[in-house]
């Protein structure tokens, strides 16, 4: 039914327009696009160079005549002409070739907690100017407890931590509506800066954001590691300029890294201790979820659930829960309607 309603030569598309990833579902194909959110632009001319992960190798490495933009700050859309612009190239790239697509798409796209009328009509503007016919907003935080298969319909509490590149989303879910939030700018781009951070204070090595992330992934974690972990950074020496190497470890790491994780950790207990006392205890027996990239740092399940004293799960493939989710919105015409948010229209 609902693929009619989204129409049946046209196939509805999902867009989770990440600060640090936009990820694209198509109806019936899955996921088509998976890249990093960052446009090259020349600046002298105006024009586009590179749009994604080709825009993303560049970064830190351009002339002053070109600049790598990431247009979203925190959740929300900063640069409304670069956003636009990027999603009309993943859009007709995804339509390219097929005759199906000629038609305008209809377009399901993620929304953070925390946002104004006005940027919310931004996300629906870019939306469509970028080639969408229609769109429909949902709450990230929703489709990623539906892409984490969690019972959100059910009438009892359960809490999702969504912790993403620019923002930590925090929500209490029962029967299909958002009982109690709480939404942090600390996230995972806050984790490479405190690592810039540590080099420069600690070896005077200015680090790439890039590299910073890279350190993260690898060695990053909240607590202590059955194995040691060690690698060498890469950057440059303040004083003399030159490219300059050290070894860190895990354990430097976690140091650096320590204030953010544990104000996530306080944002977590803040909203349970908000929540009203009989959800708390559905929370308590089943456990917390998490999900988004930042749910891979290592031990931060164990990080949390020692702090909260609650059992902490990762959810399957974290990354993706929040596309995933927005694709079983195109298919599910009733789920959609119960968690749809108005349109700032
Ligand atoms: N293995 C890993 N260990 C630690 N962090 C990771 C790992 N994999 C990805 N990340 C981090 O996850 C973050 C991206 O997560 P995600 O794709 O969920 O965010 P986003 O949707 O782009 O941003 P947001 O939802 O905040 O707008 C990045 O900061 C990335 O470095
Ligand atoms: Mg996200």
């Amino acid at each position: 039914m609902f693929k009619k309603f989204f129409g049946q030569f046209n196939k509805g598309l999902g867009i989770d327009l990440g600060t640090t990833k936009t990820i694209v579902y198509q109806q019936d194909r899955g996921i088509v696009v998976s890249e990093s959110s960052v446009v090259a632009v020349n600046i002298r001319t105006d024009q586009i160079l590179a749009v994604g992960d080709e825009a993303m190798k560049m970064v830190g490495k351009t002339p002053p005549h070109i600049v790598a933009t990431i247009p979203l700050d925190n959740g929300i859309i900063s640069d409304f002409e670069i956003t636009e612009k990027m999603l009309k190239y993943f859009m007709d790239r995804v339509a390219a070739g097929r005759i199906a697509l000629a038609v305008k798409p209809k377009v399901v796209v993620g929304i953070p907690l925390d946002i104004t009328e006005v940027e919310k009509k931004a996300v629906e503007d870019a939306v469509l100017s970028a080639g969408a016919s229609q769109v429909f907003l949902v709450e990230n935080i929703m489709a990623a407890a539906i892409g984490a298969r969690i019972p959100i319909q059910d009438p009892s509490g359960n809490m999702i931590v969504n912790l993403g590149g620019g923002l930590t989303e925090i929500a209490v879910i029962s029967l299909d509506g958002i009982v109690n939030w709480k939404s942090s700018r600390v996230a995972g781009l806050t984790l490479d800066k405190d690592i810039i951070r540590f080099a420069r204070d600690e070896f005077n090595l200015v680090l790439g954001e890039i590299v910073a992330e890279d350190i993260k992934k690898k060695i990053g974690s909240a607590l202590e590691l059955t194995e040691p972990l060690t690698m060498q950074m890469r950057g440059r020496d303040i004083i003399s300029g030159l490219p300059k190497e050290f070894d860190v470890n895990d354990s430097q790491i976690r140091v650096a890294i320590f204030k953010s994780i544990q104000h996530i950790l306080d944002t977590i207990k803040a909203t349970l201790e908000t929540t009203p006392p009989e959800l708390v205890a559905d929370i308590y027996q089943k456990g917390i979820i998490l999900t988004g990239g930042l749910a891979l740092l290592k031990n931060f399940d164990k990080f949390i659930a020692q702090g909260i004293e609650i059992p902490v799960h990762v959810a399957d493939d974290p990354q993706t829960c929040t596309i995933r989710g927005l694709g079983v919105t195109i298919d599910d015409e009733h789920l959609l309607k119960d968690i749809i948010i108005p349109s700032s229209q």
